[in-house]
């Protein structure tokens, strides 16, 4: 059984306290966060855990992200926090940036996915602060969807994906910021952008200097992952993708070329993008990039729920949350990137 709170209008601790007891037992709770909903267990608690990974059918050495409300919290999970850490920590949380450090013996290895780091986020969300402070334990969450899925940005995404499969469902409305939050490993000398995402990397750098961009950030093929996600299949929609980018003029040509091709092939086509174009579905994205982030995985999921057999998504200027939107864009195309 599921049981869905309503809690549009800020928090409530009574209902809040119903999920956290559920938390604190070892059950499945999905909330929300700034970035994306997530799936919630006691990090703490392995079978809790385990139950993220079968719930999602997500593969068990792609590890999760822990989510803290106090920043002491760091000091109990993470071996050693260097200066940079502290730093980030102070200027970014509770916000979208998520930090790996080396992990302390008490993380379960089923929570970091076998590996000895620990991904440590404070999100900048009333509900899932008040829900871990009430829980009184660091919350392990994934993105709240079946793995390879869109991820979720309200509450029916989540109940599409989970209702009937988990315990608890906490409704606080769309999430504001709608891509999940940037990953920065600080356990090598430079740090290293493992995930492009909420907080645009620009931001990063001017506290703690020079950052190393993973290739696989921008699409590019690697051999080694460091982070176990960058492996696996992303965002997809059932329909297939197509991102146009380049000179804005030239995109907006492209898309209709692309619409007209694949419509006479028989194929029914949806566009997402930031102009309105002719097609047989059409989701606008919005004027800003901000905007774009947080229409795009309901862009993915709505149009797909349209029945449309190809999505052609307009590309953004890959700057600031551009990197973040590109980056899940180009995964849910499976790298199918026409540039013009
Ligand atoms: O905004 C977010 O980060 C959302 C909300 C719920 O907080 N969570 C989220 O979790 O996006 P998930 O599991 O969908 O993505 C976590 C990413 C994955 O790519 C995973 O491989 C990486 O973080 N990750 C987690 N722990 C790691 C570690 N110890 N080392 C390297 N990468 C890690
Ligand atoms: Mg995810």
């Amino acid at each position: 059984m599921t049981i869905v709170i309503l809690m549009r209008e800020g928090v409530q601790r009574d209902k809040l306290s119903v999920a956290a007891r559920i938390l604190k037992k070892g059950g499945l709770v999905a909330f929300p966060t700034e970035t994306v909903y997530g799936l919630g267990a006691d990090a703490l608690n392995e079978s809790a855990v385990r139950r993220i990974f079968e719930a999602k059918g997500r593969p068990a050495d792609n590890p999760l992200i822990v989510h803290i409300a106090e920043v002491e919290w760091l000091e109990k999970l993470a071996k050693e926090v260097p200066e940079k850490a502290w730093k980030l920590a102070e200027k970014f949380w509770p916000g979208p940036l998520t930090i790996v450090l080396p992990a302390r013996d008490t993380v379960p290895r089923t929570t970091t996915g076998g590996l000895d780091t620990v991904a440590l986020r404070m999100p900048a969300h009333p509900i899932a602060l008040e829900l871990i402070r009430l829980s009184n334990v660091p919350v392990a969450a994934p993105s709240a969807n079946i793995s390879g899925r869109p991820s979720p940005t309200s509450a029916d995404h989540v109940i599409e994906d989970f209702y009937g499969k988990i315990d608890c469902i906490v409704d606080g409305g769309e999430t504001p910021i709608g891509v999940e939050s940037t990953v920065i490993d600080l356990t090598s000398e430079v740090p290293l952008l493992l995930r492009p995402g909420g907080l645009p990397v620009e931001e990063i750098k001017k506290v703690i200097g020079e950052i190393i961009i993973h290739p696989a950030v921008k699409g590019e093929k690697v051999d080694i992952p460091r982070s176990p996600g960058m492996k696996y299949k992303h965002y997809s929609p059932n329909a297939q993708v197509i991102v146009v980018e380049g000179n804005r003029e030239k995109v907006r040509e492209k898309i209709d070329e692309l619409v007209e091709e694949y419509r006479k092939k028989g194929f029914k086509v949806g566009v997402m993008a930031t102009e309105e174009h002719d097609a047989d579905e059409f989701f606008y994205l919005g004027g800003s990039v901000e905007e774009v982030a947080r229409n795009l995985f309901k862009a993915l999921r709505e149009l797909d729920r349209r029945g449309v057999d190809l999505i052609i998504a307009e590309g953004v200027e890959e700057s600031g949350l551009g990197m973040a939107v590109m980056n899940r864009l180009r995964k849910a195309a499976g790298y199918r990137v026409v540039k013009v």
